[in-house]
């Protein structure tokens, strides 16, 4: 366990604005700052540092916290890791505490388990009953040196070999299971997550085999092409790349980014030792930054199938987001990269290398293949898409493709011009719409949620927000108000658990802060209540007797469906009840 005085001290050691820098661009705009939201995809900032509370807010998707909450989303850390993450950060020394907690016991034997799983697929695939898997990876061109660097391998046949081994190297049923190197069997028991696939073992920056993608190799094998591990405490697929571990000692600050292992694999062995796949369809955001730490470009190189096209439309504006240079390789002739060399050889692809366009010639040029310029119709319609397309650039590239985009019509560049920045116009106007609605129902549909009560007692919940969110900033005035109002008089249910986790921090003689509060809720429930005491229009601390007796009166009204099932009696007592309230 680490102590209060410890986690109050990282906080403190590590300036939240500072430490979020590393992460996203920031405008400052006096104490606070924004961004583009690093945990959803947006073009619009609606990512917000406070300065004052030592708090984010994100009002596209809701994420929020204090500098450990980033921490814990950003790095994929439990809270205890976060706060070492941060302690190291600002270079103190961690409290030892022999017994640790489980959770890292837990990583370091799935890392373990995930390493012995690498070499027994590695024998099983050198083994006499390897000899079909190993033919396979022969038969797409790989030679045995390439086999061994990359750790490929072949999960043996069998329902529970692999299970087998680990257990008498002494792992625990609950330990595979967490290393997903095993599943539940319906009799109880534990059965191998791959079996009779060849083997591809996804290794993390500091070399550990974080986990494995299982490729069928013969037409009759059951289930899907691929199978892969889950995520598990060591590994989240959306952070990791294939290869990142050996591409990142490449001399060249630039990537080639493929779709599947085989194209990976195929392009080291030609000797383009920069390749790394995701290992999803669209680069995440998380991944650009691991792309930008070792590349300042990055070359997309996807299937020529539709699915590789829309990958590409995904990935380039995250990319670019994360500030880093796109290029888009097309590949003709064959379908992939690995079937491109096979076929052309290296040097073929070098040259596609060299030649490949920017991102914005590879759009303009797809966008021109959707249409028939010959014709008028085709000619306007094409104007129309490709002007819609360059509303969304920079001035400078306007310019420069309008021009491009007029010879090739035989028009007047300001005519496009002209029509991009109508485009433009409209584009930003429609953007501005979508994020204040999605802001407006943050605050409302999200928000109710979180609140359950909150719809049916605006009045009195608006009036308890303002109240927490004004004590919040001045923390000397709640013994004084809890005299007044006690936490029964809440109305909402979480409006009135908020206030006892306040009024439990001051008694214990701590300052109320986001690092406080948080570990107290839900993740959820934490982002929301980040929200509320950062709102503005909270602060007037000359409404706090007002806010009270908001509070107290919508406590004692009646509600509706009681009244009527009140006697005279009581309702003349609510009645004078109310009256006094006034007073
Ligand atoms: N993939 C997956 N599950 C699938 C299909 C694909 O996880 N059912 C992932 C894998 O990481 C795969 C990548 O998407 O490597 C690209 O898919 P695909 O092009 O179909 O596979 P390749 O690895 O190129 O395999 P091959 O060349 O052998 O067809
Ligand atoms: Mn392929």
């Amino acid at each position: 366990m680490l102590s209060q005085e410890f986690i109050n001290e990282v906080k403190e050691r590590n300036d939240i604005t500072d430490v979020i820098s590393g992460y996203v661009s920031l405008k400052r705009s006096g104490r606070n700052s924004k961004g583009l939201c690093p945990f959803h995809s947006e073009k619009t900032p609606s990512f917000t540092v406070y300065g004052d509370t030592a708090s984010f807010y994100c009002f596209g998707c809701q994420a929020g916290g204090d500098v450990i909450g980033f921490i814990r989303r950003i790095e994929n850390l439990d809270y205890v890791e976060a706060v070492k993450f941060l302690a190291n950060r600002a270079g103190m020394a961690i409290p030892e505490d022999g017994k640790n907690d489980g959770l890292t016991h837990m990583r370091l034997r799935i890392r373990e388990q995930n390493r012995e799983a690498g070499r027994f697929f590695y024998r099983s695939l050198y083994s006499p009953e390897g000899r079909q898997a190993l033919a396979y990876f022969h038969s797409r061109g790989l030679t045995d040196e390439t086999i061994r660097r990359f750790g490929l391998g072949w999960s043996p046949d069998s329902w529970d070999q692999l299970v087998k081994h680990l257990r008498e190297l002494g792992y625990k049923k609950e330990e595979i299971l967490a290393a997903d190197l095993g599943y539940s069997s319906r009799k109880g028991g534990v059965i191998d997550r791959f079996r009779n696939r060849v083997m591809f073992p996804i290794i993390d920056l500091q070399g550990n085999v974080v986990a494995f993608g299982g490729r069928k190799f013969t037409e009759d094998a059951t289930g899907g092409k691929y199978v892969n591990t889950s995520d598990t405490l060591i590994y989240k697929k959306t952070n990791h790349l294939f290869a990142m571990n050996i591409a990142k000692n490449s001399k060249t600050r630039e990537l080639i980014l493929c779709e599947g292992y085989m194209d990976v694999i195929a392009l080291h062995q030609a000797g383009f030792s920069n390749a790394v796949a995701a290992l999803g369809t669209a680069v995440t955001p998380q991944q650009a930054r691991v792309l930008h730490k070792y590349a300042d470009r990055v070359v997309l190189s996807q299937d020529g199938d539709e699915a590789g096209q829309k990958s590409i439309a995904r990935s380039i504006p995250i990319m670019k987001d994360e500030g880093l240079d796109v290029r888009v390789l097309e590949i003709t002739g064959a379908k992939d990269p690995d079937e491109f060399i096979r076929k052309y050889g290296p040097e073929r692809f070098k040259m596609l290398l060299d030649g490949c366009s920017n991102d914005i010639e590879y759009s303009i040029l797809r966008i021109g293949k959707q249409y028939d310029i010959d014709t008028d119709d085709g000619r306007l319609h094409y104007l129309r898409e490709v002007c819609e397309y360059l509303s969304g650039l920079g001035t400078l590239e306007r310019e420069v493709y309008a021009g491009r985009i007029a010879d090739r019509l035989g028009i007047e560049k300001s005519a496009v011009l002209s029509q991009a920045e109508a485009s433009a116009r409209r584009r930003l106007r429609a953007e501005k719409e979508k994020e204040f609605r999605e802001m407006a129902n943050s605050t409302a549909g999200v928000g109710n949620k979180i609140n359950p009560d909150r719809s049916s007692h605006l009045r009195g919940s608006n009036a308890e927000y303002k109240l927490l969110a004004i004590l919040f900033r001045h923390q000397d005035k709640l013994p004084g108000t809890v005299q007044k109002l006690p936490p029964e008089y809440f109305v909402t249910e979480f409006g009135r658990r908020i206030y006892e986790q306040f009024i439990d921090i001051n008694q214990s003689g701590q300052e109320i802060d986001v690092t406080q509060l948080t570990p107290r809720f839900s993740e959820t429930e934490g982002s929301e209540i980040v929200r509320i005491l950062n709102s503005d229009e909270a602060s007037a601390i000359g409404d706090l007797d007002t806010l009270i007796d908001v509070i107290t009166t919508e406590h004692f009204k009646p509600k509706p469906q009681e009244a009527a099932n009140l006697s005279e009696d009581e309702l003349l007592m609510q009645m004078s009840r109310l009256k006094k309230l006034k007073k």
